[in-house]
């Protein structure tokens, strides 16, 4: 299974925006998806029409080793996207978590047991370098970082890419930056083509040719819960993150050719 873990300790950058579209696309691909929240807020789980009745197993539950990956994925609306959800307990794992000995290693663990035949899987993380992206940057096989084309765009990346490094070095020799993908993009302001100029000129190659403008569709949507792909699949940012999916597709080591 592909791991791909959607990371940026940067709040409302369009993390779970684009965890959501990207799991949508690759879905509608042909793809068999696990969508996993890692962030107590919850917002995958809400914007995917997940009702917090039916976070009866979580991602929380899976951490602890209460249940195993495939007793706490759901199906979701979207043909074959799986999700496992997020509830506030979430918020206590990252203490509770201290006192087991492989803290670092419960998501891989968890993942690495997991036996329904998902393709893809991709870790929606909260807006920190604790240790719930800790565990999903171990689990994954590389990043996804959102990068929201505004004036401090670059700020915070290198404790990122310094993180993302010493899980590296330390716990995943394996881990890649799968790519930069600039979110929020828009047009008519002068300062976003600025960022995104500055941005690929420092960053080069693994930034993300498509850009995901800011399009108020792509912040609607949640709110119906439904994916953007779905709730209006012809609007300028669902147009976009079926791009952005394409390109990583390409990115992808062999199964994006089998798809
Ligand atoms: N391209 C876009 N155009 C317009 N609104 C967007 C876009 N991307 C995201 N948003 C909105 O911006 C807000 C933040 O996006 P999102 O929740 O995806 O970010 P996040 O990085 O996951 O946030 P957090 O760090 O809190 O988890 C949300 O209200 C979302 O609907
Ligand atoms: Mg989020």
């Amino acid at each position: 299974m592909i791991r791909i873990a959607v990371a940026n300790q940067k709040g409302g950058v369009g993390k779970t925006t684009t965890a959501i579209n990207l799991a949508t696309a690759l879905a509608a691909a042909g793809w068999r998806v696990l969508l996993i929240d890692l962030d107590p807020q919850g917002n995958a789980s809400t914007g995917l029409g997940v009702t917090t009745g039916e976070r009866e197993r979580s991602s929380y539950e899976l951490l602890r080793g209460d249940c195993t990956a495939d007793e706490a994925a759901i199906a979701t609306r979207v043909p074959r996207l799986d999700l496992i959800a997020a509830t506030v307990d979430l918020s206590g794992a990252e203490i509770e978590l201290v006192e087991f000995a492989d803290r670092t290693h419960r998501l891989e663990r968890a993942l690495t047991a997991a036996r329904r035949p998902w393709d893809v899987c991709l870790i929606d993380c909260p807006p920190s370098l604790g240790l719930l992206t800790i565990n999903s940057l171990v689990a994954a096989q590389s990043v996804l970082v959102p990068l929201q084309a505004e004036f401090f765009a670059l700020e915070g990346l290198s404790q990122l890419l310094q993180t993302v490094e010493r899980i590296r070095a330390r716990f995943n020799p394996q881990l890649t930056i799968l790519g930069v993908a600039l979110t929020m993009f828009d047009r008519r302001n002068n300062l976003s083509s600025q960022v995104a100029e500055d941005v690929r000129a420092c960053l080069g190659k693994v930034v993300f040719d498509t850009v995901i403008p800011r399009n108020v569709r792509l912040s609607e949507a949640p709110s119906h819960g439904l994916p953007a792909l779905i709730y209006d699949h012809r609007c300028p940012g669902s147009e976009a993150y079926i791009g952005l999916a394409r390109e990583l597709m390409a990115r992808l080591p062999k199964r994006a050719a089998a798809a």
